[in-house]
């Protein structure tokens, strides 16, 4: 049984003190939900001290980024080897450092590897622009993506990470994808993964939908076969919402039965 993933990307947003508040909140908001796990993902600068103010019952951090190298002078960068004992997870691939920060299908790859390497899970983020969508292109960028990125990796090591499936045309742009939408392409990805990995890491592999993903439009989201969980953007920025879209995916898992 997949457990459901909730992931905040607080993004370039909450200072120190900010983001202090903001996990204060939750920790009060949130309870102890053993079957949902519920990542926060804030800023390089506040992992640290985040890390010593979660409840790790309730919580686990990701970081948005890292280079991957393991040390060098390489100014600016923090390594996956850095954030090894820090965080359960790193996010690769997401559409903002693709397209703001020139990330190419090798630079994906190589920090796939290198957070594997270092025994972090990747949240590898996927998706096609709008222009791709309507050119009929959206299956071959998927594919291109998941090659590269997946390149040399073991079954089991595929079965262990998570697949974010995130159109680009969605984020933060409150244009919402349809559930018919998300489901063919969580299909495809998780076809991908079984001919090519086989079907163990396919059944194994947790894929996320993200874009503009509030608690308003979560419930049709939740009832898409094979989503697993949810990468949020804006609405994990406010204690409420995000609670409330954790407490959702919690009342669904229980009332299909599955805790
Ligand atoms: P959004 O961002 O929820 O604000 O659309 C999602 C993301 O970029 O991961």
């Amino acid at each position: 049984m997949r457990k459901i993933l909730v992931v905040g990307n607080w993004k370039m947003h909450l200072n120190t003190s900010q983001a202090s508040l903001l996990v204060h909140r939750l920790q009060e908001r949130i309870a102890i939900r053993r079957d949902v796990e519920v990542v926060l993902a804030p800023s390089m600068l506040v992992l640290q001290p985040l890390s010593v103010q979660i409840d790790r019952r309730k919580f686990r951090l990701a970081a948005q980024n890292a280079y991957f190298r393991d040390e060098g002078a390489f100014t600016g960068e923090v390594s996956f080897t850095m954030l090894r004992d820090l965080v359960h997870y790193v996010i690769v691939g997401h559409s903002e450092r693709r397209h703001i920060f020139s990330e190419d299908l090798d630079m994906i790859r190589d920090k796939v590897a290198a957070s594997v390497r270092n025994e972090i899970t990747p949240i590898l983020c996927v998706g096609e622009t709008k222009r791709e969508r309507s050119d009929g292109e959206t299956k071959q960028v998927l594919h291109d993506q998941l090659m590269t990125a997946l390149h040399n990796l073991t079954s089991r090591e595929v079965g262990q990470m998570v697949i974010a499936y995130e159109p680009v045309w969605a984020i933060g742009t409150g244009d919402v994808a349809k559930p018919d939408q998300i489901e063919e392409i969580i299909d495809y990805i998780r076809g991908y993964i079984r001919d090519v990995f086989g079907p163990k890491a396919s059944k194994e592999l947790r894929i996320l939908y993200g874009g503009s993903v509030t608690p308003e439009v979560i419930h049709g989201f939740l009832d898409v076969p094979g989503v697993d969980g949810f990468l949020v953007g804006g609405a994990s920025l406010n204690y409420y919402s995000f609670a409330n879209i954790v407490d959702a995916a919690y009342k669904w898992q229980r009332e299909k039965g599955e805790v």
